[in-house]
C-alpha cells in the first residue's frame, strides 16, 4: 500500500502510522523524538541500548531508557551478542513499559560488533531466533529486529536472518538496505526490500516489513513505499535537521504540494530543539549537543558558516539566539529571509493538530 496507513503488530497493538524514526545512537534522545513526533513521527526508537550495561545497572545506560514527554509509543532498542544477561536487562526495560523491544543486528561499529552484538549477530540465525524467544516470554512485549542484508557481499543472509527472527516470535523487521562492510555508504540496495517482501508473502507472514536506508527527503519515502512495497519507512539522517519530514511526507501521500520551511522555520525548529535539550539536560549540556544538529537545520540558508562557527563556543540559549538574529538579519538579506520572528513557545509552530501545516 503507497499511502499513511497503521500497522498492525499484533491482536493489541496496532500502530498509527507507517513513518518511523530510526534509531540513532547519540541522536534520538527524548528531546529529538518529541520534536520528531510533533513533525509527523508515527513511531519512534530509543538510541541503541547496550545489554550488559543494562544488567550492571549502569547510570548512563538507563538514563537511555524513559519515553518522552508525548511519546505514547516508543520501541526500546538492545544490543547484545550473548542471552547471558538479557533476563537481567529485560526486568529494567520492562519497568518503562515500551510498546515494543528491538534488537539491533545492524551495527556495524567495531567496538560493537567485536564484542558479537550489532551486525555481527548476522552471522548466527539461530541465535537471533534464541533472543527474540527469550524476550517475548520474558516480557511479553511485542519485539522486531533491525538488520541489514548481510555481514558482507559474500555473506547476504538477510532470507534465512528475517526467517531465524520469526521463527523466535518477532512481530516486526526492518532491513537497513547495506551490508555491514556498505556502513552507510551509497547506495543502499532497496532491491533487497523487494525481495524481502516477496519473501514473507510467500511463506504467507503477516509480519510487517520496514525499509530504511538512503531517506533523505519525503520523496525519496515516496519512492521507497512505491518501488518496494515495504509496510512503512524509516527515516534516520534525513530527519537530523527537518523533524518535519515525517509531515512533508504525508503531504505528498495525500497527493498534496510538499509543505516547505522557510529559513525562519528552520531557525525556530533549531530553537524549539535547543529548548527541548535545556528543559531534558541543562542549559550548557543542551548548547554542546546542538552542535551536532546545527548543520542539518541550517542547511541551505545563506552564510551559516559563522553561525556553526559561534555555536562551537556558546555554552547559553540568549547567545544562540543572538547568533542566530545575526544570521537571519544581516541588512543585505532582510528581504530574502524576512525578519526573524522569534517567539515562545515555539511549540505553536509545530503542533500536533496541524499535520499539513508545519
Ligand atoms: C549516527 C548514526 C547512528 C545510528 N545509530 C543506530 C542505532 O543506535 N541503532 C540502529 O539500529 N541503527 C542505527 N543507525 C542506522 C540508522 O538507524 C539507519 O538504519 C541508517 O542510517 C540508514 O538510513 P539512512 O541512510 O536513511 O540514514 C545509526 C546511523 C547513524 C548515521
Amino acid at each position: 500500500m503507497t499511502d499513511h496507513h497503521p500497522i498492525r503488530i499484533t491482536d493489541t497493538l496496532t500502530l498509527a502510522g507507517n513513518l518511523f524514526l530510526a534509531p540513532l545512537a547519540g541522536y534520538t534522545d527524548p528531546p529529538f523524538r518529541r520534536l520528531c513526533i510533533r513533525g509527523g513521527a508515527d513511531f519512534t526508537y530509543t538510541e541503541m541500548v547496550s545489554v550488559e550495561g543494562l544488567a550492571r545497572k549502569g547510570e548512563k545506560t538507563i538514563a537511555l531508557l524513559p519515553r518522552a514527554k508525548d511519546e505514547k509509543e516508543y520501541a526500546i532498542q538492545l544490543f547484545l551478542s550473548k542471552p547471558a544477561s538479557l533476563r537481567a536487562a529485560l526486568a529494567i526495560v520492562k519497568e518503562h513499559r515500551p510498546t515494543m523491544i528491538d534488537i539491533n543486528a545492524g551495527c556495524p561499529v567495531p567496538k560493537v560488533t567485536g564484542t558479537g552484538a550489532g551486525s555481527a549477530l548476522m552471522k548466527n540465525p539461530p541465535l537471533i531466533e534464541e533472543i527474540v524467544r527469550i524476550v517475548k516470554e520474558e516480557t511479553g512485549i511485542p519485539t522486531s529486529v533491525k538488520f541489514r542484508i548481510g555481514w558482507d557481499h559474500e555473506s547476504r543472509n538477510y532470507l534465512e536472518f528475517a526467517d531465524a527472527a520469526i521463527a523466535g516470535g518477532a512481530d516486526l523487521l526492518t532491513l537497513h538496505a547495506r551490508t555491514r562492510s556498505q556502513g552507510y555508504a551509497p547506495f543502499a540496495q532497496w532491491d533487497c526490500l523487494t525481495t524481502l517482501k516477496i519473501h514473507l508473502e510467500k511463506k504467507g507472514s503477516t509480519v510487517p516489513l520496514i525499509g530504511s536506508g538512503d531517506l533523505f527527503e519525503a520523496e525519496d519515502a515516496v519512492r521507497m513505499l512505491r518501488e518496494t512495497k515495504v509496510d512503512g519507512v524509516m527515516f534516520a539522517r534525513g530527519a537530523v535537521g527537518n523533524p518535519m519530514i515525517f509531515n512533508q511526507t504525508k503531504a505528498l501521500l495525500r497527493g498534496e504540494e510538499k509543505p516547505l520551511l522557510s529559513a525562519n522555520d528552520k531557525v525556530v525548529l533549531l530553537l524549539t530543539h535547543l529548548h527541548a535539550l535545556a528543559e531534558h539536560y541543562d542549559e550548557p549540556t543542551a548548547c554542546t549537543l546542538m552542535r551536532k544538529f546545527i548543520g542539518g537545520y541550517l542547511k541551505g540558508i545563506p552564510h551559516a558558516a559563522k553561525v556553526k562557527q559561534a555555536a562551537v563556543r556558546v555554552l547559553t540559549i540568549k547567545a544562540y539566539e543572538d547568533a542566530l538574529r545575526h544570521l537571519a538579519l544581516p541588512e543585505d538579506r532582510n528581504d530574502r529571509l524576512g525578519p526573524l520572528r522569534l517567539s515562545h513557545p515555539y511549540e505553536s509552530l509545530i503542533s500536533v493538530n496541524s499535520s499539513n501545516t508545519l
